[in-house]
């Protein structure tokens, strides 16, 4: 019985951490994305209207085949360097780059 506890205590204080970080990267991505992406991809990642009408249509819709079929090395690169009339994310570190392009792949599903 003791040894069973002690099991079930050590598989739950191994497996705390693991999910606490996974709550807080889609957490990050979630309040990263909607302050330096949304702007110009829409909450939605489908593109803002509004932004439309200057920067083009094409592109901003980031949750549409086009994209996603993209690699993440491909689409990390966007996100960091910039890309035609995106600016790049110079303020955000690798790892909410990565945590705002798993967020923007939710959005797609
Ligand atoms: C000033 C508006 C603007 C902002 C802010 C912006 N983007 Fe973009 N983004 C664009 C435009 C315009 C394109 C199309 C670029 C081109 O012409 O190739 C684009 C392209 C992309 C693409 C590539 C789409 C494809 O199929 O190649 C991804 C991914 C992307 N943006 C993600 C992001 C993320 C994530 C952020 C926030 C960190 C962001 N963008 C911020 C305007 C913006």
């Amino acid at each position: 019985m003791k040894f069973i506890v002690l099991t079930v205590a050590v598989i739950l204080t191994s497996a705390w951490p693991t999910t606490q970080g996974l709550a807080a990267d889609a957490e990050t991505g979630k309040t990263a994305y909607e302050k330096n992406c949304a702007g110009c991809h829409g909450a939605d990642g489908k593109g803002n209207p509004a932004v439309a009408k200057t920067l083009g249509e094409k592109g901003l819709n980031i949750v549409g085949k086009e994209t996603t079929a993209k690699s993440d090395e491909a689409l990390l690169k966007i996100i960091a360097e910039g890309a035609g009339k995106m600016p790049p994310s110079k303020k955000l570190t690798k790892e909410e780059q990565k945590a705002v392009l798993q967020y923007s792949r939710s959005l797609a599903k």
